[in-house]
């Protein structure tokens, strides 16, 4: 499945990327240890092998201060001036010159460490990694981190910031893997986010609200995930601003409504499509059927209607169709049998006359005689339309609060 590809992807790139900074850094580290206490021995030199590594002390020191629970005692060896022995910090030589070390990445993945990240972050300006998933560290991200210009992957995930969208990641110009997905953000996500050249984009599971920018021109990113957050609105024609990378699109539970715009068939490279849990209604839009490599397609739980197109049931990668809890009437074709045809499918709680599992005759007469008519369908109460235009949508019941992840790309850290 194209998102546990992506994931593992992502987490065996790191763990390859992990091992190297740790390699060097312990036989680096070692060299330095060496020299470090040769020099205190015999003159009383600086016990850093050279000023980054100094202005890493400062930086981590200054981040022990405002840790107030360490309950797996990470950073209890975050003592002395060997920085790259502390637990989390990985050294190792800047792409500017081979022959020093420096602070190259840091994970606490999965610490449960409690605290703020503080101004003096900025001091470690050759970080390329900050992994901190699963930690309670709260506030807001520092300006400071502007000045982390080779940082190319960030993961905040699982945390507890807050405030609006962190504006300063805007400012890294090697990001290229963002992840704030479980935090507290809120408010509107900016229009930069998705101009910036970034791979893959996790806001889910926030509190981001309002409309997505529309007024961009095109996104480099090849995962968007924006499930589990207020957004509301309609779901507008710009998504094909994203045609030229998008492969996976998870809008799960974000309060959309409207029609599916046919332009989400423009969305060539799409794996995943997941628009479940929302209030869409109308039709599904045949361009769909032009998804060539769409393996998982996820409509539950909307207020769809009418027929399930047989030129979807036939695209050529589709390994799981998922309609159920919609008001779809007719299934066309092989749609009728997709088991036969290797494909996982839900079609449960429909109103499709000869399966098992529909709804109430009742419930089904009463969509049939409000048929919605999508070229005059206007989005509730929005005029600005986003990629996600406004509107005032209630916001879908769903899982419980603890139901399992919906898909791999979504949970919280990949380690
Ligand atoms: C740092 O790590 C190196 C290599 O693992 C080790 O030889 C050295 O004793 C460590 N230094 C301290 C202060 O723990
Ligand atoms: C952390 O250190 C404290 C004090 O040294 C100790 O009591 C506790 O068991 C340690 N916790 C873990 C998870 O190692
Ligand atoms: C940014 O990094 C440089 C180089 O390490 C450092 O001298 C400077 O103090 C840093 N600025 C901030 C705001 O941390
Ligand atoms: C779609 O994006 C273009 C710029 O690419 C913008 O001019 C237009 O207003 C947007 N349309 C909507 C409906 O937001
Ligand atoms: C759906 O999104 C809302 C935020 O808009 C969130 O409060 C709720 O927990 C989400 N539901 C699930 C099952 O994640
Ligand atoms: C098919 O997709 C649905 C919705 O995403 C999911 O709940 C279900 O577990 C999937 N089934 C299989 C066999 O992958
Ligand atoms: C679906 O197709 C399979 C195999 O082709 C067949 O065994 C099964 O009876 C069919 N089911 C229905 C409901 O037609």
């Amino acid at each position: 499945m194209a998102s546990t590809l992506c994931s593992s992807f992502i987490s065996s790139a790191l763990i390859i990327l992990l091992v190297h900074l740790s390699s060097s850094s312990n036989n680096l580290a070692a060299k330095h240890t060496y020299s470090a206490s040769h020099h205190h021995r015999h003159h009383n030199r600086s016990p850093f092998p050279n000023p980054k590594l100094q202005k890493a002390y400062i930086a981590l020191q200054a981040w022990k201060r405002v840790i107030y629970s360490d309950p797996r005692n990470f950073t209890s060896n975050w003592v002395g001036p060997e920085v790259c022995n502390y637990t989390g910090v990985f050294c190792a030589p800047p792409p500017y010159d081979k022959k020093i070390i420096v602070v190259a990445g840091i994970d606490l993945n999965g610490a449960d460490i409690a605290g703020f990240l503080p101004d003096e972050l900025g001091l470690l300006s050759d970080l390329a990694l900050i992994h901190l998933n699963s930690n309670r560290f709260c506030g807001i991200l520092p300006q400071t981190l502007s000045n982390l210009s080779l940082l190319f992957e960030l993961d905040l995930s699982n945390n507890r910031f807050v405030g609006p969208f962190p504006y300063v990641v805007l400012s890294l110009p090697s990001l290229q893997f963002l992840d704030l997905r479980y935090n507290e953000f809120e408010g509107p996500l900016p229009p930069q986010l998705f101009t910036k050249s970034l791979d893959a984009i996790f806001v889910n599971n926030n509190r981001f609200s309002n409309v997505i920018p529309s007024n961009f021109v095109g996104s480099s990113a090849s995962v968007v995930v924006f499930a589990n957050n207020n957004f509301g609105g309609c779901l507008s024609p710009n998504i094909s601003n994203f045609a030229n990378t998008l492969e996976e699109l998870l809008l799960t539970n974000t309060s959309l409504s409207g029609c599916l715009p046919p332009e989400v068939g423009y969305l060539y490279k799409l794996k995943v499509l997941d628009v479940s849990n929302n209030n869409f209604v109308g039709p599904i839009p045949y361009s769909i059927a032009g998804l060539a490599h769409l393996e998982q397609l996820n409509l539950a739980h909307n207020m769809m209607s009418g027929i399930v197109p047989m030129g979807v049931c036939i695209l050529p990668k589709l390994e799981n169709f998922t309609f159920s809890y919609n008001f779809f009437c007719e299934e066309e074709g092989i749609c009728q049998n997709l088991t036969s045809h290797g494909i996982v499918f839900d079609d449960r709680r429909n109103c499709l006359p000869e399966k098992p599992n529909q709804r109430s005759q009742k419930e089904c007469q009463a969509a049939l005689e409000h048929p919605v008519d999508c070229f005059h369908y206007h989005c509730g109460g929005g005029s600005s339309g986003g990629v996600l235009g406004s509107s005032t949508a209630i916001p879908s019941a769903m899982m419980p609060a603890a139901a399992p992840l919906l898909s791999p790309s979504m949970a919280p850290g990949y380690v």
